[in-house]
């Protein structure tokens, strides 16, 4: 905290309450308010209502409940207090039913859409008329009450029908809901309606910084670890590498022990290259490298469903880590892990919030040793694009800190498992397919459902649904506009992949598959020419992140890998864009093809939502 000549027990900053009604964007409203030197907490739904006591403005998230259900009615008394409110999505429809209005589980919308505004509420100051922003939600505002008006529609590309009540506001009330997001990335002004907010309306005096932020930390870390040291599990991506930084610059190197497991799910040679770059870091005089290949095979024999894989390799990694610690004789050391913020939140790691994935770093036994005070996690309170602001300020060089992220699960949650059977609702696709199909045919493409299953968030829920398989010729800008689209109107599906090698998908089918090491040879060569090409034409910092995933699927009687390509352009992680690749990295890529035992090839042109970046 800065210091201040406020008379005692006056706060420092003005502040703003963000409720956490588990929406999966909760915490990024706070960073991202935090972000314009406002002073942003989270606080709970049912706090008692003194505990808002003394802030400026309150925002409401969103939320895995739906207002339409009345399962809202949480915010009702902190909706009366004397200050501005903003909610959004969830928070959105409470503040308009505590008013009158109305609200209806009707209208999907998933991914980008085009807000237009009106009117000259201060809430939108400086705002263009037209702007792109996120939207993830199945209910929606279908009227307002006295005092009210509609102040934003929005539109899905390609769509004639707006989207009423978008944004609604009563500035004599000081009340605004808005349908999206304006906190996540991909929301092009919605910082700006934020500052609107909190500045403008609220008042409030951008006087928080983030600075002394290392300091801040290296004490808590000394505090954590005097007299024990850590032994950190270095993946060698972003995340353990500032890790490590940290961790040696509170503790000094010698109390740091590093330890990297090859768990067998890396790509093609990457423990050798990560070895070297952790060695060339300069902190790691304490480097230990174990093959756990065989651990990790064992673990996932036989497991088809993607939790069970996510939590049998989190469980792999405690057993070879404490395995190691006992060997090492470092057994009295914390866990050292690069955990960041959306690992937590996508497992469900809040009160309200549904559980996504588990990410490998949250599985039930990391779980119980954090209770136990055995863990220590310098990160989790940041996100990507924080992790490689703080790496730079370690001095850490831009080739490690842009690294695409890699995720510790590693192919494992990128080769498809199957048990052979058809999904749920395969028997009776007939109408999806038909509107799948007269959507598709109105970018001139064709389309089909895919007998598969992959993860999504749709509405701050975990979705498992199948995919849209198109073909055809169609602008990329069509193709992304046909996905959104069908994930508008086709209930049950969270994904749509257009092809890229030309080979018909007839009577596809699933195979039964698990994690083998013929199939992950196969993986990494199909990884390591995807990667091949990114970096050959320049593309790997344009793109922040591209998984290549596979689908087991037996075509016209002959069983394969249908390897779709997922490369994507984002700035935390939590929502995503669909990315165009360059022709002559297509070109590239096509060489997957002649990979034995490959069907076919797809690009997925997913947002997030409504499918993840992963497809497990
Ligand atoms: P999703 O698939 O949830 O991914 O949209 C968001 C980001 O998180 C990464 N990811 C993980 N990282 N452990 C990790 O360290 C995990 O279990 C895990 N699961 C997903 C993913 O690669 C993307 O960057």
């Amino acid at each position: 905290m800065e210091a201040s000549s406020a008379p005692m027990n006056a706060p420092v900053h003005d502040r703003i309450a963000v409720i956490d009604f588990g929406g999966q964007y909760a915490h990024l409203i706070a960073t991202k308010v935090r972000r314009l030197h406002v002073l942003a907490e989270i606080r709970q739904p049912d706090d008692p209502i003194e505990a808002f006591d003394g802030y400026r403005g309150v925002i409401l998230s969103g939320s895995p409940a739906l207002a339409s259900a009345d399962e809202g009615g949480l915010a009702r008394a902190v909706l009366d207090l004397p200050v501005p409110i903003l909610g959004f999505c969830f928070g959105h429809q409470e503040v308009a039913k505590r008013y009158g209005g109305q609200v209806e589980h009707c209208q999907r919308e998933y991914g980008p859409a085009r807000l237009t505004v009106s009117g000259s509420s201060p809430i939108f100051a400086g705002v263009p008329a037209e702007s792109t922003v996120w939207m993830s939600h199945g209910d929606t505002v279908v009227a307002l009450g006295d005092g009210f008006s509609e102040v934003g529609t929005s539109r899905v590309p390609g769509d004639d029908h707006p989207h009423r009540n978008a944004a609604i506001a009563d500035d004599a009330r000081r009340r605004y809901g808005f349908q999206f997001h304006p906190e996540v990335d991909d929301s092009e002004f919605g910082e700006k309606m934020l500052e609107n907010f909190a500045v403008g309306i609220c008042g409030c005096r951008p006087t928080w910084t983030m600075h002394r932020y290392v300091e801040e930390e290296v004490a808590k870390i000394r505090a954590q670890a005097a007299g024990k040291g850590v032994f950190l599990l270095a993946s060698g991506g972003v995340d353990s590498t500032v890790c490590a930084k940290l961790f040696a610059e509170a503790l000094g190197a010698d109390h740091l022990h590093l330890l990297h497991v090859d768990n067998g799910l890396m790509r093609k040679d990457e423990s050798r290259r990560v070895v070297e770059s952790l060695k060339g870091l300069g902190v790691s005089q304490n480097l230990h490298f174990i093959d756990a290949t065989d651990d990790f095979m064992a673990s996932l024999a036989g497991l088809v469903e993607p939790e069970a894989k996510r939590r049998a390799i989190g469980d792999t990694y405690v057993k070879v880590f404490e395995r190691e610690a006992k060997r090492l004789g470092l057994e009295q050391m914390l866990l050292g892990q690069g955990t960041i913020y959306p690992d937590t939140i996508e497992t469900g790691g809040t009160k309200r919030a549904d559980v996504i994935k588990t990410h490998h770093n949250r599985v039930p036994i990391i779980e119980q040793m954090i209770a136990e005070g055995r863990v220590i996690e310098p990160l989790h309170e940041l996100y990507k694009s924080e992790v490689r602001e703080l790496g730079a300020k370690l001095g850490i060089a831009d080739e490690l800190l842009w690294r695409h992220p890699f995720p510790g699960p590693g192919l494992g949650i990128r080769l498809l498992c199957s048990d052979g059977s058809l999904p749920p609702g395969w028997g009776t696709r007939a109408e999806s397919d038909a509107a799948i199909r007269e959507i598709a045919q109105g970018a001139g493409l064709t389309g089909h459902l895919l007998p598969v299953r992959s993860v999504g968030v749709k509405a701050d829920l975990r979705s498992y649904e199948m995919p849209v398989w198109l073909s055809g010729d169609a602008s990329f800008e069509r193709v992304l506009e046909t996905a959104t689209r069908l994930f508008k109107r086709v209930p049950g599906i969270n994904r749509a992949v257009i092809d890229l090698g030309g080979r018909p998908l007839a009577s596809p089918r699933p195979r039964p598959a698990t994690i083998t090491r013929e199939r992950l040879e196969l993986l990494q060569e199909a990884d390591a020419i995807v990667m091949a090409a990114l970096a050959r034409h320049g593309q790997l910092r344009a793109i922040w992140q591209c998984p290549t995933v596979a689908l087991p699927l037996e075509v016209d009687g002959c069983g394969g890998e249908l390897i779709v390509v997922r490369p994507i352009h984002s700035e935390r992680g939590m929502t995503a864009k669909p990315a165009e690749l360059p022709a002559a990295v297509v070109a590239d890529l096509r060489r997957v093809l002649d990979l034995p035992g490959v069907v076919g090839l797809g690009l997925d042109v997913t947002t997030k939502p409504p499918g993840t970046i992963e497809w497990e």
